[in-house]
């Protein structure tokens, strides 16, 4: 049994917002969180809708609550059509209290660019959305962003994730979530940038084959460590720390 390992807590979710996330100063904490089937699957038909669950959905929210920015790639923010944060009066009015944006803003990790630029991510957001793009990104796109997104450069080929998450850091980030997808999932934990893992294990099988990492990680296997599970309606909530998952 896990910590405090009890599975059926009176507030399932209160864990996830009075958990220690010791603040660091040459990046971000990371909070990586993700749903997958019992098979690894995280999508059906190129999206994450049918997977989600109430629950999961709560958590998805708690977690944006707790985050100063949520990381995510081009690929999520093109196949999910991500909008702004939405959060509700408690929360909002929480993180205000707490000398927080009343909602965190989504940065995007994207070297093409290719981000419709009309959609309310790019035209609501308040605060503005963040893209995080490597010096080889198309000069005449990175200026059309420039004009509806804050523009952090980070890399040259590629966005250096480290170089990008310091320089959150330095924009005041201090828990940083990220919603994935996979692609991005495996760069961080390939560059040693993921803290905690929370995973949300729903009972169903048959999804896309689009798994929570594209292949092995270079380095070979991480391991982690469970710092508690809860389950809820049949799905297992699962918290992973890599830190503690190194002994
Ligand atoms: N179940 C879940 O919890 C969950 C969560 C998230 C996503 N998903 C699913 O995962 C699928 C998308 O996954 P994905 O792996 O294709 O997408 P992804 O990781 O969201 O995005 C990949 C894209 O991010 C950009 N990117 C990532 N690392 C980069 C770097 N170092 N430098 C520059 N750009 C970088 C690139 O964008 P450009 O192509 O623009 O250069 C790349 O093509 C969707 O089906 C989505 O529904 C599921």
């Amino acid at each position: 049994m896990p910590p405090g390992g009890d599975v059926r807590p009176a507030d399932p979710l209160g864990r996830y917002a009075d958990a220690d996330r010791p603040a660091r100063t040459d990046r971000p904490w990371v909070v990586a969180n993700f749903v997958t089937a019992l098979d690894g699957s995280v999508a059906v038909a190129g999206k994450v809708g049918e997977l989600s669950t109430p629950v999961d959905q709560d958590l998805f929210g708690l977690l944006r609550s707790l985050a100063d920015a949520v990381l995510v790639g081009a690929g999520t923010v093109r196949a999910e059509g991500y909008g702004p944060v939405r959060l509700g009066a408690d929360q909002r009015a929480g993180r205000t209290a707490r000398g927080r944006t009343p909602v965190p803003p989504i940065a995007v990790v994207s070297r093409s660019l290719d981000l419709d630029l009309d959609r309310p991510l790019f035209t609501r957001a308040d605060p503005r959305t963040i893209v995080v793009a490597p010096a080889a990104a198309d000069r005449k796109r990175r200026t059309a962003v420039a004009e509806v997104a804050d523009v952090v450069h980070a890399g040259d080929a590629y966005v250096d994730l480290p170089d990008a998450l310091a320089q959150l850091r330095r924009r005041g980030v201090e828990i940083l979530l990220t919603e994935g997808g996979p692609l991005l999932l495996a760069e961080l934990l390939a560059a040693d940038l993921v803290d905690e893992l929370c995973l949300t294990l729903v009972p169903r099988l048959g999804g896309d084959p689009v798994h929570l990492l594209p292949g092995p990680l270079p380095g070979g296997l991480r391991s982690m460590a469970l710092d508690h599970v809860i389950e809820a309606d049949g799905q297992l909530l699962l918290r992973y720390l890599v830190e503690a998952g190194r002994t």
